[in-house]
């Protein structure tokens, strides 16, 4: 009874329920997420994003937004500040419902009709720009706590994991590069390996699609690298969106690149085609 009495001890210190309070974690979110087969890709795309509008106090935050993610691309957005680009993936993740349009997961599942949770259940994960790791607990219970499912958050932190559980943690510290790290409390990782931790605890969902926003802002070029590496590697298995304002960075990951203005795609293709758009220029790129 001591270990569990420490145990609740620790995960009140780590604020736990504060994340959890804050939307960051809601602790049903912990549930595994859908199967492959019960997301509909059978014409290659895996999320539809069509003629969105949201308007804030009368404001146009997305203006008849079009935006269509390939199943298992690796998608980067650029943009101004204030283009839009958190909103669309609030509206994407169900924290934001759209006056109109249609948000998509594969052919058949409609993502506005669907809470925050609910959407992360469906395959969706999202990384904040804030790592919300759990800054008193190992690398290791961070992926663990991340696997855990609501009914069980308790209890079975203590219980022991079974080998397929085991395997899945170290492959998630394999992927992010902290398996050396495992025993190492969170808040003692340099600001990248906190992201990367993050991005691993989303992994544990094994999510479809990876909503990743602004992920390199105040690494290292280090860190940077080693971000861009991860970020490739997870697509194909996953589909990554990646929002960023850091060109070199774009430029090392990007295949396609979507240039979010005024709420509206103004345009889309590689890097050089939206680096050689004049009116990319004039908004965004400068010069
Ligand atoms: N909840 C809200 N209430 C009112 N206005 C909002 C709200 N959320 C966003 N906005 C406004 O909508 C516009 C789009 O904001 P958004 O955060 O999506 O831009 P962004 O492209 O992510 O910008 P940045 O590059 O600065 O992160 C901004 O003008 C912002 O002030
Ligand atoms: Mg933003």
């Amino acid at each position: 009874m001591k270990a569990l009495d420490n145990l609740r001890e620790t995960m009140r210190r780590d604020k736990v329920f504060d994340f959890v309070a804050e939307g960051h974690y809601p602790l049903s979110s912990f549930r595994h997420t859908v199967t492959t087969g019960e997301i509909d890709v059978s014409h290659g795309t895996i999320l539809y994003v069509e003629n969105v509008n949201v308007s804030f106090d009368g404001f146009k935050a997305l203006n008849d937004l079009n935006l269509y993610i390939q199943d298992g691309e690796l998608r980067c957005i650029i943009g101004p500040n204030g283009a839009g680009k958190t909103t669309m993936m609030d509206v994407i993740t169900g924290k934001t419902r759209p006056d109109t349009g249609r948000v998509y997961l594969g052919q058949s599942i409609d993502l506005t009709r669907m809470n925050e949770t609910e959407v992360a259940e469906a395959g969706v994960g999202r990384k904040f720009q804030k790592p919300t790791v759990f800054p008193e607990h190992t690398v290791f219970q961070n992926l663990e706590l991340a696997m855990k499912t609501e009914k069980s958050a308790w209890s079975s932190l203590l219980a022991s994991l079974s080998a397929e559980q085991l395997d899945r943690i170290d492959e998630v510290m394999l992927q992010i590069g902290l398996k050396e790290q495992y025993a190492m409390s969170a808040k003692l990782l340099s600001h990248g390996q906190k992201q990367w931790l993050e991005i691993g605890m989303l992994l544990m969902h094994d999510p479809r699609v990876l909503l990743v926003d602004e992920p390199v802002a105040g690494m290292t070029h280090q860190e940077m690298d080693r971000t861009a590496e991860l970020l490739t590697q997870l697509a194909g298995k996953h589909s990554v969106v990646v929002v960023e304002h850091d060109m070199d960075f774009v430029r090392s990951i990007a295949k396609t690149v979507t240039v979010l203005h005024e709420g509206s795609v103004l345009a889309e293709g590689s890097m050089d085609d939206v680096q050689n758009d004049d009116r990319v220029r004039e908004v965004y790129l400068g010069s």
